[in-house]
């Protein structure tokens, strides 16, 4: 049987994406026929899967009767979990070009923080100061999130040699990390957060994790990297915390309005940089083999991978 695969992200995607699905459907043994929204071939009453991002074309999914997944080229799928007509199953992204991209930018970020950078990148004035930063088996960073990204970034950390340790809803194992859950599991997380990692998904139990409160609880002088969502954090309160101290440097990728506004306090901030939504971008080929296995088993009448849970929100 043919299925009608319908590509409904960002249009400028759709020549790379055309390409890289035709192949990996292919691959997998898959009949499709495949269209982007501008084209008139089958209808949305038609159209068997969605390839779908949130700055694509389609908010509205009520036309999609017969459609038997939503393929989300996202990771975080808060801005369309809530949908009203989302009524089909949703399936998030977990790719591994994201992973190797999101690894690489926080352990960057990391080290940068860790190894003191900026006063050499940044403070050269003729001055000799020697300066020797502790090792990274004696700084202790923690990861809030040890999901598909938060697991792998925890994991390459230790294999650099920091003490980390993460943060996740239900218990888990991680060799080599030690690992907290729950809402008692914070405090204790936080306490030791000398670097503090943030890649939890965007949902009402996360909004503002990172309030005056929990601030307080961190060793003064910590450093933030949030790659997770903008509002994991209290923006007022983080402002305040980097004016005292509290926190030395926070290094921000997302934000509650994206693009971050021009008149934000945080471009300006000397404690914090700004980065436009970049840590990790879904690889169109890796990405494609995920949506062409994903489509191969709803054929096959085999569970869908990574279907998100309306209950938990991601
Ligand atoms: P996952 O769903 O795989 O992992 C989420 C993790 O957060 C899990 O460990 C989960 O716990 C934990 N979690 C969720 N809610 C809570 C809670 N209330 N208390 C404690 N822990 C909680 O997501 P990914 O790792 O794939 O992605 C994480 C986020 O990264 C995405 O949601 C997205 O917002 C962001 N992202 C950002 C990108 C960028 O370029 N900046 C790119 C891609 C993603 P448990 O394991 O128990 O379920
Ligand atoms: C994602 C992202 O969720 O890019 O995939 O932020």
């Amino acid at each position: 049987m043919t299925v009608n695969v319908l590509f409904a992200a960002k249009e400028s995607d759709w020549p790379e994406y055309e390409a890289a699905l035709s192949s990996a459907l292919t691959s997998a043994g898959v009949k499709f026929h495949l269209q982007n929204t501008q084209t008139t071939g089958f209808t949305p009453a038609e159209t068997d899967y969605m390839v779908w991002a949130p700055n694509g074309p389609v908010q509205d999914f009520t036309p999609y009767t017969r459609c038997k997944a939503i393929l989300s080229l996202w990771a975080g799928v808060e801005r369309v979990i809530n949908n009203p007509t989302l009524t089909q199953p949703l399936c998030r992204m977990v790719d591994q070009g994201l992973e190797e991209g999101m690894v690489e930018w926080v352990t960057g970020h990391a080290m940068r923080h860790h190894l003191g950078m900026d006063a050499q990148i940044l403070g050269q004035n003729g001055i000799w100061k020697p300066h020797t930063p502790p090792l990274a088996r004696n700084r202790r960073v923690t990861v809030l999130g040890l999901g598909a990204l938060g697991s792998a970034c925890a994991q390459m950390l230790r294999r650099v040699g920091f003490d980390v340790a993460g943060w996740s809803r239900r218990p888990k194992e991680i060799e080599g990390i030690t690992c907290f859950s729950g809402e008692d599991g914070l405090q204790d997380a936080l306490k030791r957060s000398e670097i503090l990692v943030l890649l939890l998904p965007n949902t009402s139990q996360t909004e503002n994790v990172i309030n005056a409160d929990t601030l307080a609880l961190m060793p003064k002088g910590a450093f933030i990297i949030n790659p997770g969502r903008g509002p994991l954090i209290d923006d007022e309160a983080l402002l305040s915390a980097l004016d005292s101290g509290q926190v030395a440097h926070a290094t921000l990728d997302v934000f509650r309005v994206e693009p971050l506004p021009g008149t934000h306090p945080y471009w300006t901030h000397p404690g914090v940089t700004v980065t436009p939504h970049m840590a990790a971008d879904t690889r169109t080929d890796s990405a494609a083999q995920v949506v062409a296995e994903n489509i191969r088993r709803g054929e096959n009448g085999e569970d869908f991978l990574y279907l998100a849970d309306r209950s938990t929100g991601y």
